[in-house]
C-alpha cells in the first residue's frame, strides 16, 4: 500500500472530509454525462432494459446481483467491453476461474438483447445493456440510481487468461486487491464501496471454505469468523464437501441493497475473506476498517459513493490515451 492511499483513508474517518467529497463529486460527474447516446437512435432502450430486468426478477430474484457481478467481470478485463459475453473455448472468459459455474445471467442478456433489437436493430452495444441492465439490478434491489454513461463498443476478444490475473479472488491479500483496482483506474476507497456490492447476492463453499477448518495452513479456523457463523458455515461446508452448495454474502437482508453488509463486517461476520480483511484484516486499521466504520453507519453517502464508483468503474477514457486520472 502506497503511503499517498494511507494518506487518503486515513481522513476516511472524518465525516466531514467524505460529505466534502461527496458534494465535488457530484459536481464532477455531471459534466461527463454521455447519458443521451442513443437519444435518437434508440430513444425506449431504458424503458426496455428495465422491463426485462424487472421481468426477470419477478422470476428469481437472485439475478439482479448476477447482472451486477457480470458488469464488474466485464469491466475489469479489457475495460467494458461486453467481452464476458462472448461464447468461446477453454481460453475465453467464461471459462476462467471467477466466472467458470459463477457467472450467471447470461440468457437475461439475450433477452433484453432481442427487445432491444427489435425496437431498433444493430445500435445499442451489448456492453452498454450490461451496464444498463446492472444500475436497474441495483435500484430495484432497493439501493442507488446514477446515470449509466453510453457509448462502449463491443470488444472481439475474450481473453480467459487476463480475466483469471485481473480479476479479483477472495483468497487475495488487500494488497493484491488493490493492486487490480489500481489496474483498471480504481483506488482503495473503491474497493471497499464496490465491495457493498455483497450487500446482495450468494457464494458457492468453494469460495469460503478456506477459512472453515485449516485457514492458510493453521489447523484452526479463521480466527476473524464470529463464532455462530462460523459453526452454521462448517455444517453447510464441511471438509471435502460438495463446494458448490451456495449461502448468502449478507444473511439477514439478502436481497436488499443496503449498508448492513458494512454492519455485519463490524461483527465478524463477513462471508468472504476479501469482506472480513476490510475490517479485521492486517493492516485494515490505517486503510480499509474507517471507511466500514463510516458506511456502517451512514447508508445515504454509502449509495452516493457506490454510484459514483459505478460511473468510474464503467468509465469512458476523457483521452483516447490514458486511463481517466
Ligand atoms: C473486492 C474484490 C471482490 C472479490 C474478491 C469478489 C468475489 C466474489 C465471489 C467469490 C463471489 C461468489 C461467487 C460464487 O460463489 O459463484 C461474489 C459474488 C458477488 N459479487 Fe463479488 N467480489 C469482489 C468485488 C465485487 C464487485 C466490485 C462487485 C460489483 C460491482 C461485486 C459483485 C458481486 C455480486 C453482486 C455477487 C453475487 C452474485 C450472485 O449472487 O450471483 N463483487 N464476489
Ligand atoms: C490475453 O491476456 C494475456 C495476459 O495479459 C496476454 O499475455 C495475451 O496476449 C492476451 N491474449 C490475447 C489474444 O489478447
Ligand atoms: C492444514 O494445512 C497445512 C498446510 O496446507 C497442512 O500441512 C496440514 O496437514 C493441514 N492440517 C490438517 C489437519 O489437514
Ligand atoms: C501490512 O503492511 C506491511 C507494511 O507496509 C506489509 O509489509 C504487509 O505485507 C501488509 N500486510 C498485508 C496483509 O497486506
Amino acid at each position: 500500500m502506497s503511503d499517498s492511499n494511507k494518506v487518503t483513508m486515513n481522513r476516511s474517518s472524518n465525516a466531514y472530509f467524505w460529505l466534502m467529497s461527496f458534494f465535488i463529486l457530484s459536481v464532477g460527474v455531471r459534466c461527463q454525462l454521455t447519458t443521451d447516446f442513443y437519444k435518437t437512435t434508440c430513444p425506449d432502450v431504458f424503458r426496455i432494459v428495465r422491463r426485462e430486468v424487472q421481468k426477470a426478477l419477478r422470476n428469481e430474484m437472485r439475478i439482479s446481483t448476477s447482472l451486477l457481478r457480470l458488469h464488474f467481470h466485464d469491466c475489469f478485463v479489457n475495460g467494458c467491453d461486453g467481452s464476458v459475453l462472448l461464447d468461446g473455448n477453454q481460453d475465453s472468459e467464461k471459462f476462467a476461474t471467477p466466472n467458470l459455474n459463477s457467472a450467471r445471467g447470461f440468457e437475461v442478456i439475450d433477452t433484453i438483447k432481442s427487445s432491444v433489437e427489435r425496437a431498433c436493430s444493430g445500435v445499442v452495444s451489448c456492453a452498454d445493456i450490461l451496464a444498463i441492465a446492472a444500475r436497474d439490478s441495483v435500484v430495484l434491489s432497493g439501493g442507488p440510481f446514477w446515470y449509466v454513461q453510453l457509448g462502449r463498443r463491443d470488444g472481439l476478444i475474450s481473453n480467459g487468461t487476463l480475466a483469471n490475473l485481473a480479476i479479483p479472488s477472495p483468497f487475495d491479500t488487500l494488497d493484491t486487491i488493490f493492486s487490480k483496482f489500481n489496474d483498471v483506474g480504481l483506488d482503495l476507497k473503491d474497493v471497499v464501496t464496490l465491495s457493498g456490492s455483497h450487500t446482495i447476492g450468494r457464494a458457492r463453499c468453494t469460495f469460503f471454505s478456506n477459512r472453515l477448518f485449516n485457514f492458510s495452513g493453521s489447523d484452526a479456523p479463521d480466527c476473524t469468523i464470529e463464532a455462530t457463523m462460523l459453526t452454521e458455515l462448517q455444517n453447510l461446508c464441511p471438509q471435502n464437501g460438495d463446494g458448490n452448495r451456495i449461502t448468502v454474502l449478507d444473511k439477514g437482508s439478502v436481497d436488499l441493497f443496503d449498508n448492513h453488509y458494512f454492519k455485519k463486517l463490524l461483527d465478524g461476520k463477513g462471508l468472504l475473506s476479501s469482506d472480513q480483511i476490510l475490517f479485521s484484516g492486517e493492516n485494515a486499521t490505517t486503510t480499509t476498517k474507517p471507511l466500514v466504520q463510516f458506511y456502517s453507519v451512514y447508508e445515504r453517502i454509502f449509495f452516493v459513493e457506490f454510484a459514483y464508483a459505478m460511473i468510474k468503474m464503467g468509465e469512458i477514457r476523457k483521452n483516447c490515451r490514458v486511463v481517466n486520472s
